[in-house]
């Protein structure tokens, strides 16, 4: 069959940012026909063992799916999502904006616009192909990532990929929420700052948002050194306070960020996001000990819990499990996904919760929590109390 010309020119036009690397990012949206739940498709450009590629997040009902194609490869993949799987798309490259609306009988239309603001890209750039560059990065030099000459240490590879695999999941859950006003975001527990400072940088100086974003740290030592590299770069709208999270309060936060805080300090984290009604919550939950000691020696389950690395798991599954759908009952849609592969640490997952216009089914939720708690003998889970 005939491909569209619209259709055609739109691959075309990814094809050419992409390897002249001015590509940023792709959207495929409007769902049409998918044989899953699938609902979006996004695709941005990575670098994997030195070569670039496309790396196309699959994102479903309750998971996301992550696969990396070569850009002969993910121009195929896209040429046989749009029209089949997807009827819009959203091409942003470095200077320009692309958009290819496709009717049920698969015409298309291709909308361009310039850029009224350049984007850096996140590809090619002439030294290395990552989110967030180390080539002149006061504050990767200043916590020890790369040195003068932007060369990541070798013992801070690990972390350096870290910080990009954060911020690109972030790039995907930032696109989804209000840009027009200034957004103010929490981080709670924000330890040295490394993924903090990543994420200011990224939306306040790659995408030109207004952003507020405050760091809490509990230890005083990191939230000075953290002040004094923020003035270093000049991050005016970033800051660190020393504070216990318990004793943090505001009422206007629209991005909650909780990541690796030790056990039940991300329950409460996740409480205050809720209660200031935030537009996303973000966390990558740490140990699990409050559900851990509480996980009977009498429950049905023993058989798998006497042993410590499945009572572990257990632990953090059924912590998380609880805190989800605590999230789900309070209005929000919940993802929990791998952060980053599993060789680098086993604290990789990520739970993130959307606010919804619309409210759940709270009493099934109820129920379903009682069940879980009920089966693992589990009497107490701190977010469950809090929002009691
Ligand atoms: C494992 S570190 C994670 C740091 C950073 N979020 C990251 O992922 O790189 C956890 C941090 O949370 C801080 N923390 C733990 N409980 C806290 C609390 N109740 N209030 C504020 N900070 C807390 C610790 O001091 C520590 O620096």
């Amino acid at each position: 069959m005939e491909i569209d010309p619209h259709k055609k020119d739109f691959l075309t036009l990814f094809k050419e940012a992409s390897a002249q690397g001015n590509f940023i990012k792709l959207t495929l949206s409007k769902v049409f026909k998918t044989s899953e739940d699938l609902k979006n498709v996004y695709v941005v450009p990575v670098v994997i063992k030195g070569k670039n590629s496309l790396s196309f997040t699959y994102r479903f009902q309750t998971k996301d799916q992550v696969k990396n194609y070569p850009l002969e490869q993910a121009v195929v993949e896209i040429d046989n999502l749009l029209g089949v799987s997807f009827l819009q798309a959203l091409l942003i490259s470095n200077s320009q904006e692309h958009q290819l609306l496709i009717s049920k009988k698969g015409k298309c239309k291709l909308l361009s616009t310039a850029k009224t603001t350049q984007v850096k890209s996140t590809i090619h750039n002439k030294e290395k192909n990552y989110f967030i560059s180390s080539k002149n990065n006061i504050y990767l030099q200043k916590l020890g990532v790369c040195d003068a000459t932007g060369r990541v240490k070798d013992k801070q590879q690990d972390k350096y990929r870290q910080i990009n695999r954060y911020v690109e999941l972030m790039s995907v859950w930032f696109d989804k929420i209000d840009h027009s006003k200034t957004l103010k975001i929490v981080d709670m527990g924000s330890g040295k700052g490394y993924l903090t400072f990543a994420l200011y940088d990224y939306l306040q100086n790659q995408l030109n948002l207004k952003v507020s974003v405050t760091g809490v740290e509990l230890r005083p030592e990191l939230v000075d050194l953290c002040n004094a590299i923020r003035t270093d770069c000049g991050f005016d709208n970033l800051t660190f306070v020393s504070k216990d999270i318990n004793d943090f309060s505001s009422s206007e936060i629209d991005v909650i960020i909780a990541l690796h805080a030790c056990d039940t300090a991300t329950d409460v984290a996740i409480y205050k996001g809720i209660k200031a009604d935030a537009e996303l919550i973000v966390c990558a939950p740490c140990c699990h000990k409050q559900v851990r000691k509480d996980m009977g020696s009498n429950s049905d389950f023993r058989a798998i819990t006497k042993h410590g690395i499945f009572e572990e798991r257990q632990a953090e599954m059924l912590t998380d499990a609880i805190r989800s759908l605590l999230m789900e009952r309070e209005g929000y849609a919940t993802k929990a996904f791998e952060f980053i592969s599993n060789e680098h640490t086993r604290k990789n997952l990520m739970l993130v919760g959307r606010r919804l216009k619309k409210s759940s089914d709270s009493s099934k939720i109820d129920r379903d929590i009682k069940k879980l708690k009920d089966a693992f003998l589990i009497k107490k889970q701190e977010l469950e109390d809090l929002l009691a």
